[in-house]
């Protein structure tokens, strides 16, 4: 039987529970599983895509049948290099189901053989997302629990929360 190798798409910036809740759920599921960190100069990041690499590198070991790579282009033609049929994507609340949706037709519309198999996260992870965690530490909100160690060591590295709203003691 041929291996069932699965990719997990996304832009990671940076990565948090709810995605690294994903990979450990999946990890058993698939002979090999990629993690794949999308590389798009036209859209503005907090963490250049070497950083995110490195941090996802770090909080998933390597080996194990779990890889960490990036790719540019059409994520099908991805799939294609690293021999995959299986697109893994967590769905969150209904909001997400839209887009979701139409990312998982168009995947099968340019290649028949892609399937985009969903999964929901652990419940307290439900609302989580990239763009509130840069926020809320932004802010000056506490992330406890919310992300990994190193990215909170690397969120303080990048953006200093304002002055007279850290909360985080
Ligand atoms: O974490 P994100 O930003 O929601 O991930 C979106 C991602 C990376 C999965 C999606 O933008 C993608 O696959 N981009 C690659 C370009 C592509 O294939 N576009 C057509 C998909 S329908």
């Amino acid at each position: 039987m041929s291996e069932r190798i699965a990719v997990y798409p996304g832009s990671f910036d940076p990565i948090h529970n709810g995605h690294l809740d994903l990979i450990e759920r999946c990890r058993p599921m698939y002979d090999r599983l990629v993690v794949a960190v999308l590389r798009n100069e036209a859209k503005r990041a907090l963490f250049s895509v070497d950083e995110r690499l490195e941090i996802i590198r770090e909080l998933v070991a390597d080996g194990g049948g779990c890889e960490v790579l990036s790719f540019s282009g059409l994520l099908v033609d991805f799939m294609d290099e690293v021999g995959a049929r299986i697109v893994v994507r967590g769905l969150r609340a209904v909001t997400d189901f839209e887009y979701e949706l139409q990312m998982a037709l168009m995947n099968r519309r340019l290649n028949p053989r892609v399937e985009t198999v969903f999964m929901a996260p652990k419940e307290e992870y439900n609302y989580l997302s990239s763009s509130l965690v840069k926020e809320v530490f932004s802010l000056g909100g506490d992330l406890t629990g919310l992300v990994p160690d190193p990215v909170l060591a690397r969120l303080r590295r990048h953006l200093e929360p304002r002055a007279g709203h850290d909360r985080r003691r």
